[in-house]
């Protein structure tokens, strides 16, 4: 029986890990490095240890301002078409700002684009060197017909993951102006299953993921009231269905580490965490630590990744488990980073 304690140092050399040096099993995930600078360094900010490494805030902060896609300037104009951020260096583009020729594929992606303002918050940045209105202007031309999103201007596939991102984008920028958020909203409602969780488009299975996207990505957009009470109520009790011990993303599915964050947080921004059993939900994460190397796993049989290592915490924090900072759900980052957030809006240099 392991003992049942979080390893925090572990989790510190971890996520300090993935920052330097990722296992080869990784490698396909270099085209979206961003995301797991963002686990890290999330995880890191979760267990307050941003100073325990030997990386400076100020070279994290460099290397995602490095990945920031300006508008391209030519012929006098300014083609804004493709802002957001990258996910890395991947098609070997020019760190050279601004470009004179749009490079093909080398765009925004809005899940990058979230997880790189998220991580300059987490870091305590101004985001003063944000171009605000050019990312604005870029999720416009992301959005479809049918109020979904794609993730990047050469097209892609929708769904609700892309909803949420444009959503928390929105959110940070507190700029809702470029996008048809009516219709957005009602495509999130639409897909609301008669199960009572939300799939990943309209007329699909709910799924744990999708749910939390749709709920937060309500709250994000302020319309969390176009839910019907009896809405609400059908939501909660599949999500609180969910839970096991841990939490299974559907029925009859294996528990799975990250579902504790997924529906936990979903539950808590619906006001209902409270029923969650949390003593079944803790030692579900506990045991799922690697108290070799430290990060959390999906299952107790697979080895750590970066996601569920943060994602992991993340449902600890919500049951506000010693050593870890509390969160802030709706954008999946630390309280501490969402207050900054609110006092930059505030400020006039906004
Ligand atoms: C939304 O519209 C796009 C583009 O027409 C289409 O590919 C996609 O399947 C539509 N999504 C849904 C859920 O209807
Ligand atoms: C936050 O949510 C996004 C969007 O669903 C997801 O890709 C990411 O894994 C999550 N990370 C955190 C911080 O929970
Ligand atoms: C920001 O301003 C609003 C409106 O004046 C106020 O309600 C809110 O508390 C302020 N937030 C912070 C973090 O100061």
């Amino acid at each position: 029986m392991m003992e049942e304690i979080l390893v925090v140092k572990r989790h510190i050399k971890y996520f300090e890990m993935c920052l330097k040096v990722l296992p080869g099993r990784y490698a396909s995930l270099d085209n979206s490095r961003m995301t797991i600078a963002f686990f890290a360094i999330s995880g890191l900010d979760l267990l307050d240890a941003l100073d325990k490494i030997n990386i400076s805030p100020a070279d994290m902060i460099e290397w995602i301002y490095s990945l920031q896609v300006l508008p391209v300037e030519k012929d006098g104009l300014s083609d804004m078409s493709a802002s957001g951020f990258r996910g890395s260096t991947w098609t070997g583009a020019s760190f050279v700002q601004p470009q004179t020729d749009k490079i093909l594929y080398d765009s925004g992606h809005v899940a990058m684009t979230y997880t790189a303002l998220c991580t300059l918050l987490v870091l305590g940045d101004d985001l003063s060197r944000v171009d605000k209105q050019a990312i604005a202007y870029g999720l416009k031309n992301l959005q479809l017909e049918n109020g979904s999103f794609q993730y990047c201007v050469e097209g892609s596939e929708d769904d609700m993951r892309f909803i949420y991102c444009v959503a928390a984008v929105c959110y940070i920028l507190n700029d809702y102006s470029t996008i048809d958020v009516e219709k957005a909203v009602n495509y999130i409602i639409d897909s609301l299953s008669y199960e009572g969780g939300f799939g990943q488009r309209p007329f699909t299975e709910a799924v744990g993921g999708s749910t939390y996207c749709a709920v937060a990505a309500l709250y994000l957009f302020n319309k969390l009231d176009r839910l019907k009470p009896s809405e609400l109520a059908l939501i909660t009790q599949w999500c609180l269905n969910r839970q096991q011990s841990g939490f299974q993303g559907r029925p009859n599915k294996a528990v799975d580490t990250c579902y504790s964050f997924w529906l936990g947080a979903t539950l808590q921004i619906l006001d209902s965490f409270q029923h969650v059993n949390h003593k079944a939900n803790r030692d579900w994460l506990l045991s799922v630590q690697d108290y070799m190397t430290g990060g959390f796993s999906k299952w107790t049989t697979t080895s750590p990744d970066p996601l569920h290592s943060y994602l992991g915490l993340a449902g600890l924090a919500l049951m506000h488990e010693e050593g870890v900072q509390s969160h802030f759900s709706p954008l999946n980052i630390s309280q501490r980073a969402a207050n900054h957030l609110h006092n930059l809006q505030n400020s006039s240099s906004w």
